[in-house]
Formats: structure tokens, C-alpha cells, sequence
């Protein structure tokens, strides 16, 4: 393993020191910037970060080991990530990202040699839309096909920094196909602000009320009831006395931007495009509950993003609409800081997100309390979805009742939708809630479609005969997914994506979720090799039942989905590939017991058993 000598490591390390503070909270961005600098996290550099934030070596190992863009043994100059959604595969992930590598002479999941390249899968990296994606150094590329590949390929063996490959290469489209009031209306920066102030904080926190809006991040918990709960922490607080150093309670907004859910790709639109319309929104929400900080935390593989997305919050500041006294209003500061994950899907969970905001692993909290008393750093905070601070601006400024008179009774305004899969033209569609799947469908130009995944892995698999539902938490409740597949597709393979997705991004914390999810990707991956028997679909379902009821937070709970939903609406795929055999154990104990019946000389019956 390459090494590093300990002033090596402390030049590298001061000017990432500088650029943070002394908080461990800035753990894992200054790993972030480790990472880039040496290709991996050398011990030596653990050993100095330790002692920079006066913590334990052990926490830094941890975190460096929780994160998958983080890595403490080297990974190639060039490290190249395929996205594993079931969408890239669809389009051929798998064979071009061995074609990639018989160019480089590279084993899939291997350093080459010479350490210049490394070349594996990651999870959905949110391109569905422009799949087969890939990540090179963090930078997204899309559309891949042997050509590109071939002209990647000759980039990386003469060595050409990724900076000055050619720009066709990097191009993410946003491909908005159906807009409506979010994203087909103008939006002028700092309307929604001078709305709030000119209403008041109570009196925009009755129109968010007054329109219904419900997270758009999956659970749909009603906005204004949770920034009531924060403001009601804070009263309570007030009441008692109990005050920040300086006098103030501080309190915080959190934008998830985590973006993990396979085939999910609508915030990063949002981001790219609509940012203004995301920061008023998360500074309506200061507004209303208080905060003068506030996070955006942007998944890693949108990191491209990073800097256009700073630009947009300096150009804020310029404005007046972000810093001190915004708007000109002394009794009001505001400021947002971006904090980068790095490849973890329970980081979109929100406590697990603020646990990875304050430098550690994305570990769920229990819960209660819950982030709106209990937050980043002990203090009340709200995180909302990316998508959800957008409404907020919109409604902040046109007023609750022109929001909730769209949609329908129990989920108001328009929704986005991620759209990708077996269609002709893949991409973000904006609908009033309440459309059917039917019209979506019809919309995108799905080639004959038999199924749907609505919402990701953890929502739910529709079948053609379900068509006529509609997209609204009253049926179809979604963060924005939605997974078209035509009648050609295997629906085993999806489901199998799906749960092999879930055991490599479960978290470990809980032993239901952390051993189920793994024996569902045995049994599953039996099945796939021909070795399934029917005891092994009893054993999912009773398995499906642990993860649901047992596991500590909506990860396990939803990671048994995709195979109840396909053994509940697709039993044939199942069907044909099991044996005729009733039972064939997962463990040959028979055979791991020859060796020792060979050393000891015994074959009686006894020896058998
Ligand atoms: C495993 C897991 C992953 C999640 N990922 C995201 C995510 O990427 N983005 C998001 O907004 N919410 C995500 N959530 C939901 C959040 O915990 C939280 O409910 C949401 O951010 C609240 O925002 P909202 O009320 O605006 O929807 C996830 C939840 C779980 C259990
Ligand atoms: S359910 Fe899974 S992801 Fe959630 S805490 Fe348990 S092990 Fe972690």
C-alpha cells in the first residue's frame, strides 16, 4: 500500500485544516478533501486528523469506513463508478462497464496495477433520466455507450486530468418534459422574502397551514405541523430560560438534498436550475421558526454542483437576501452553508443526515426525540426536502389558498416526478396531484408497459392492472420515482437490484435489517442461480415480516418491498425459476463435514449426522 511520510501528510493536511474549523463537525468534509488529494484516507493522515480535532482515532476510522466515496485503501487515479440502478442495467450497465474494463485491463472492482485507474459499480447516482451513468473522480457522465467509453479509455491512458476532458462528456441535461406552477412560472428572487415580511412570520406559517403542503421528501408529514413543533420547542425554551451561549436559542433549516433513492433525479433539477426557489423557501422557514442557520446537505454525487450552487448563495448575499439583516431588516440573519455528503443512501434519512452533518457515521437516532426539538447539535431544527422548500417560496408569495385550490383534497399543489425505464422520452414531468398512472404513462410514450415502481425501491410496485391509480398520499404516495418497465423485463432482476441495493447501503446498526437485508439478497441470488425451492419464498415473506416490524428506521421497514410486492403481483417469475424440490439448504453441512471425516477416517453413519 502506497505510504506517505508524516510531513507529506501535514502539508497536504494544513491547508484543509484552514479551511475549517476545529469543530469535528468539518470530519467528514475534511476527509472529503483527503480523499481527493491522496486517491484514499492514509493511516497517517487518521492519526493527524485525530489529534487536529482532539477526537479518538477510532472515530475517524469509522467515519472513513461508513462512507463509499471514502476509501482507507488506494483507489485508482481515475476512479470510475457505474451506476447500479435497475435502469442503467436495463441499458446495458453491465456490459459496457466490462467493456471499460477489458480496455484498461482493469477486474471490475480493482486498482489496475500501476494504481491509474479503478473501475466499479455505486449506487443510482440520480442520471436515470440519461443512463448508463457513471461518476469519474466525482464528475457525472452519461449517456455511455462504447464510444464514449473508448474515447474515456484514452483519456485515462494518456493520462489527460479529468478537468480538461472534453465537456460533451460531463453535459447533465435537466430534460423538464410537463412543467406546471413550480417549475413553469417565473420566479423572482426575493419575492417570497418581501411577501413574509410584509405578512409577518406567524401569519406565513397560517398560509402554509392554509395550504395543505405536505413533505415532498416521501413521508408527507404536513409542513406547517412540523415547523409548528420547532417553534413550539423554541417558546417552551424561551419560557424556561434555557439559552444558546450569547443569549440566543439557535435553531436551524436543513435542506435534504441527500437524493437517494434509486431513480429519484427531481432535486437535482431543482438544484441545477430552480436553486433561488429552494433558498427562499429555506429562508421563508428561517423566518418563520427563527433560524439564522441554515444547511444544505447536497449528496455527494451531485458534488458537480457545488459550486454554482455557492455562486447562487453569494450572488443571494449580494442581494441582500442572505447575511446580516436581509432585506434590510435588523432583526433578521440568515445564512445557508452546503455540506457535502459522500455515498451514503441513510443519509437522506433525517437523523441519520444530522448525525452525518455533525462529522459522524449516518447512523439513525432513536426517536423520539425528533429533529424539530432535538436536531443538529442538541437544538430544534427542521429538515424539509429540497422540493418542499420550493413550494414553500411559491407559497410565501402567491398566498396558502392558491396552492391548495390545486390537486386533491388530502395532497395539495403539483408534484414532481422522476420519470425513467422502458420510455420514449425520460425526465422531470410536474402534475397537479391526482393524475393516474394511465395519463403519466401515456405521457412519457411508455413502450408497452406491465409495471411500474412508484417512489424507488421502498415505495411500491404497481402492475398493469393497477393503471387507473392515482399519484396523491390518499393511494400512490411518492418522493418522485417512477420506474417504467415494458413486458420484456424480468421482474425477478428488478427486485433483485432492489435488494441487493438495500444490503449494501443498510446501515449495520440493527441486527434485523443489518442481517435480513443480507439473507434476502442470498435467497435471492439462490433463486437467480437456479438453486431456489419453494421453502425459500416462505422464507422471504416470514423474513419481510422481521424487516418490517423489527427494524429500527424506514430503511429495514421498507427493504422487504420490492420482493412482497413482485412475490405478491408477479408469482410467475418466481415460479419458473425455482426447482421442483420443496427444501435445498442455503449450507451444505454435509460437505463442509467431509474434510474431517477424511482427517479422522470415520464414514459411519454417525459421522453423518
Ligand atoms: C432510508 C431513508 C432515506 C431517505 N432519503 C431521503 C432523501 O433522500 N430526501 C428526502 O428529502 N427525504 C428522505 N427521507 C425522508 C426524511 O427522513 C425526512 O422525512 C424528509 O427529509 C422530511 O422532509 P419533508 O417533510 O419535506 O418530506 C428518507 C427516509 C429514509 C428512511
Ligand atoms: S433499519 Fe437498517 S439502516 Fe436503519 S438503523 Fe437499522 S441497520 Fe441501519
Amino acid at each position: 500500500m502506497q505510504q506517505f511520510e508524516f510531513s507529506d501528510i501535514s502539508r497536504m493536511l494544513t491547508p484543509i485544516f484552514a479551511r475549517h474549523d476545529v469543530d469535528a463537525s468539518r470530519l467528514l468534509q475534511v476527509l472529503l478533501e483527503v480523499q481527493d488529494a491522496c486517491h484514499f484516507i492514509p493511516s497517517e493522515a487518521i492519526d493527524q486528523i485525530a489529534a487536529h480535532f482532539d477526537v479518538p482515532r477510532v472515530n475517524v476510522e469509522g467515519v472513513a469506513g461508513f462512507y463509499s466515496f471514502l476509501s482507507t485503501r488506494p483507489v485508482g487515479e481515475y476512479r470510475i463508478l457505474f451506476s447500479d440502478n435497475i435502469t442503467d442495467q436495463m441499458l446495458g450497465k453491465d456490459e459496457l462497464m466490462l467493456y471499460l474494463c477489458n480496455k484498461l485491463w482493469v477486474e471490475p472492482g480493482k486498482v489496475s496495477e500501476d494504481g491509474l485507474v479503478s473501475v466499479a459499480s455505486t449506487s443510482c447516482t440520480g442520471l436515470c433520466d440519461q443512463g448508463p451513468a457513471a461518476l469519474v473522480n466525482g464528475w457525472p457522465l452519461t449517456n455511455l455507450d462504447r464510444n464514449r467509453l473508448d474515447l474515456i479509455a484514452e483519456l485515462i491512458r494518456s493520462r489527460k486530468p479529468v478537468a480538461d476532458w472534453p465537456p460533451m462528456l460531463f453535459e447533465v441535461a435537466d430534460n423538464i418534459r410537463r412543467s406546471d406552477v413550480l417549475l413553469g412560472q417565473p420566479f423572482e428572487p426575493g419575492a417570497a422574502m418581501r411577501a413574509t415580511l410584509a405578512r409577518g412570520a406567524k401569519e406565513t406559517l397560517a398560509e402554509v397551514d392554509k395550504s395543505n403542503l405536505r413533505g415532498r421528501g416521501g413521508a408527507g408529514f404536513k409542513t406547517a405541523s412540523k415547523w409548528s413543533f420547532c417553534h413550539a420547542a423554541i417558546v417552551e425554551e424561551e419560557g424556561s430560560m434555557i439559552c444558546d451561549v450569547g443569549g440566543h436559542p439557535e435553531r436551524y433549516i436543513v435542506c435534504n438534498a441527500d437524493e437517494g433513492e434509486p431513480g429519484t433525479f427531481k432535486d437535482r433539477v431543482l438544484l441545477n436550475s430552480y436553486a433561488d426557489l429552494v433558498f427562499e423557501g429555506m429562508t421563508v422557514g428561517a423566518r418563520v421558526v427563527g433560524a439564522s442557520k441554515g444547511f444544505l446537505y447536497l449528496r455527494g454525487e451531485y458534488r458537480y454542483l457545488l459550486k454554482q450552487l455557492e455562486s447562487v448563495l453569494q450572488k443571494r448575499r449580494e442581494a441582500g437576501l442572505l447575511g446580516d439583516a436581509i432585506l434590510g431588516r435588523a432583526d433578521f440573519s440568515f445564512d445557508i452553508e452546503i455540506h457535502l455528503g459522500a455515498g451514503a443512501y441513510i443519509c437522506g434519512e433525517e437523523s441519520a443526515l444530522i448525525e452525518s452533518l455533525e462529522g459522524r457515521r449516518g447512523r439513525p437516532r432513536n426517536r423520539p426525540p425528533f429533529p424539530v426539538t432535538h436536531g443538529y447539535k442538541g437544538r430544534p431544527t427542521v429538515v424539509d426536502n429540497v422540493e418542499t422548500f420550493a413550494c414553500v417560496a411559491k407559497i410565501a408569495e402567491r398566498g396558502g389558498a392558491w396552492f391548495a385550490a390545486m390537486g386533491t383534497a388530502q395532497s395539495t399543489g403539483t408534484k414532481l416526478l422522476s420519470i425513467s425505464g422502458d420510455c420514449a422520452t425520460p425526465g422531470i414531468y410536474e402534475y397537479p396531484f391526482g393524475v393516474t398512472v394511465r395519463q403519466i404513462l401515456a405521457d412519457c410514450g411508455a413502450r408497452e408497459p406491465y409495471a411500474v415502481q412508484v417512489s424507488g425501491p421502498s415505495g411500491t410496485l404497481i402492475s398493469w392492472k393497477e393503471f387507473d391509480r392515482r399519484i396523491a398520499f390518499e393511494d400512490l404516495p411518492t418522493a418522485g420515482a417512477f420506474m417504467v418497465f415494458q413486458r420484456k423485463r424480468d421482474m425477478f432482476q428488478t427486485a433483485r437490484n432492489f435488494v441487493h441495493f438495500f444490503a449494501h447501503e443498510s446501515c449495520g446498526f440493527c441486527t434485523p435489517c443489518r442481517v435480513g437485508t443480507e439473507l434476502q439478497k442470498k435467497i435471492m441470488d439462490k433463486i437467480a442461480s437456479g438453486h431456489g425451492t419453494a421453502s425459500d419464498l416462505e422464507e422471504m415473506k416470514s423474513l419481510g415480516h422481521i424487516l418490517k416490524t423489527m427494524s429500527h428506521c424506514g430503511l429495514g421497514s421498507s427493504a422487504a418491498n420490492p420482493v412482497l410486492d413482485t412475490l405478491e403481483k408477479f408469482p410467475d417469475v418466481y415460479v419458473r425459476k425455482l426447482k421442483a424440490l420443496a427444501f435445498e439448504p442455503a449450507f451444505d453441512l454435509d460437505g463442509a463435514l467431509e474434510t474431517a471425516r477424511k482427517m479422522t477416517g470415520r464414514d459411519d453413519d454417525w459421522a453423518h449426522l
